[in-house]
């Protein structure tokens, strides 16, 4: 059984190193397992939330879907793509909005700490808070739930968004589903594994803090130069230094292999200098990132292919997340307008609203009389020859209801024939014979 593995990336910032180490790096390895169907997506519909500088946004959809690219990610694999490509996402996002309390948002973290700052502060509680940041949760189901990933790869922060996504999917599949469950109940997916690399500091390395390391932006240069500001103790070259308590050294680890780390390990508790330590922390990193580096700088040079590259992928969800809503929006009532008297139909046997075959009967030119069979689109699949009594009609529908096409002959090629007693019933295209006998079934069941 595959996995489908989904997770969104805020275009907000720029990427760090962090972000590569914690991030980037697991979700590229984990997505080439044959067994993982991934889906990434820049989500630049959540970004709008916190960002009102449409310069800042552009550039960061840029920078992140190249840096992803750039760090190995392989688009024919995966689907890579954007938010806002995908228009049923909004759509789905309202669907879900509709069926959401919304004391459950008043119970989302990230809106709480908004209000509970504000309090705080003595002024109103919803002060300076839109209702993106409120129904952010809803927008991060639809997120998930249109691709129905089974495994959301997030920090622990998103925890109680995939629990919230949780409950907004029962409550769709309890109201709409008629013993169906539209969605699979999908879960956070936390790595423990993954390296958390602290900042130049040592506290979490993260924009807020100021204290990153870049990952691409300004090359080597700018690598080597916030590396040499990592802070470390006052020992001397020469005297031993304590690497498990050295960020330093934590940075170095998250590059190396366990041998490499050892090793360097030793030589710092052997009395190797900061200086040198970090020229040595420097060329570890750049062995790895060099080769990306200059991927993303081609692929910075070159924005229309990270376009066309991003088109592609939004092409490939839409094939699911188009037909996916199709049945959502019939699900809730929002089919076309012709099928309103099926639905009533069916919503009274309890049967999904709309698709269904049906016999109609007529009198034709010569006033003879005639039935058609309409599949659940309304196309016509069959034309029945005339009858000059209407009970004859009705024997002919009969006979079809309940012999499906059992009694099918072929009078010549290409044409099939149903005859009751050696008379023709009705005459048809021999290609057809599928698409008619799934129709008439369809009504045997009912
Ligand atoms: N909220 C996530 C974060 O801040 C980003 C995100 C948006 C996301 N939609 C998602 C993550 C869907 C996983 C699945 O990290």
């Amino acid at each position: 059984m595959t996995t489908r593995v989904l997770t969104g990336i805020t275009t907000t910032g720029t990427p760090h190193l962090g972000n590569y180490a914690g991030a980037i790096r697991p979700a590229i390895q984990a997505s080439t397992q044959p067994e993982v169907d991934a889906f990434f997506f820049l989500a630049d519909y959540h970004a709008l939330i916190k960002c009102d500088d449409p310069r800042r946004i552009a550039r960061s959809r840029l920078e992140i879907a190249a840096t992803w690219i750039a760090a190995g990610l392989d688009v024919e694999k995966v689907t890579f793509y954007r938010q806002s490509d995908i228009p049923e996402i909004p759509e789905l996002c309202w669907m879900l909005t509709c069926v959401t309390a919304k004391g459950l948002m008043n119970r989302a973290h990230a809106y709480k700490a908004s209000v509970d700052q504000n309090v705080a502060k003595n002024i109103e509680p919803d002060d300076g808070i839109n209702m993106g940041l409120f129904s952010y949760p809803i927008l991060m189901a639809a997120d998930i739930l249109m691709f129905n990933a089974h495994k959301v790869p997030v920090g622990r922060d998103q925890i109680q968004h995939l629990e919230m996504t949780r409950d907004i999917a029962q409550r769709f599949n309890h109201l709409y589903g008629q013993g169906k469950d539209f969605f699979v109940m999908p879960e956070a997916q936390i790595d423990d594994e993954v390296a958390t690399l602290p900042g130049l500091d040592g506290r979490k390395m993260s924009k807020s803090y100021d204290n990153t390391i870049p990952l691409f932006e300004g090359g080597q240069k700018a690598l080597r130069s916030a590396v040499m500001r990592i802070v470390t103790d006052s020992r001397l070259p020469g005297e031993p230094k304590d690497a498990e308590s050295s960020h330093l050294y934590a940075l170095y680890r998250a590059f190396s292999t366990a041998d490499e780390a050892m090793q360097f390990r030793q030589e710092l508790e052997g009395g190797l200098g900061w200086g040198d330590a970090k020229n040595r922390l420097c060329s570890r990193i750049e062995q790895d990132l060099a080769p990306m580096r200059e991927r993303y700088a081609d692929l910075m040079a070159a924005p229309d292919r990270i376009e066309e590259i991003l088109q592609a992928g939004a092409h490939k969800a839409r094939r699911l997340s188009s037909g996916f809503m199709a049945q959502l929006r019939d699900a809730v009532g929002l089919h076309a307008i012709k099928s309103v008297a099926d639905a009533d139909r069916s919503v009274a046997s309890k049967k999904t609203a709309g698709k269904r075959a049906r016999f109609i009967s007529f009198r034709d030119a010569a006033a003879q009389f005639r039935f058609r069979l309409l599949g659940a689109d309304g196309q016509e699949l069959l034309l029945s020859e005339p009858f000059s009594d209407p009970k004859a009609a009705g024997v002919a529908i009969k006979h079809l209801q309940s012999q499906a096409l059992s009694t099918l002959s072929f009078e010549q090629a290409g044409i099939a024939t149903v005859s009751i007693d050696d008379v023709v019933i009705c005459r048809f295209e021999a290609e057809k014979i599928l698409e008619i006998q799934k129709a008439i079934e369809s009504l045997i069941q009912d």
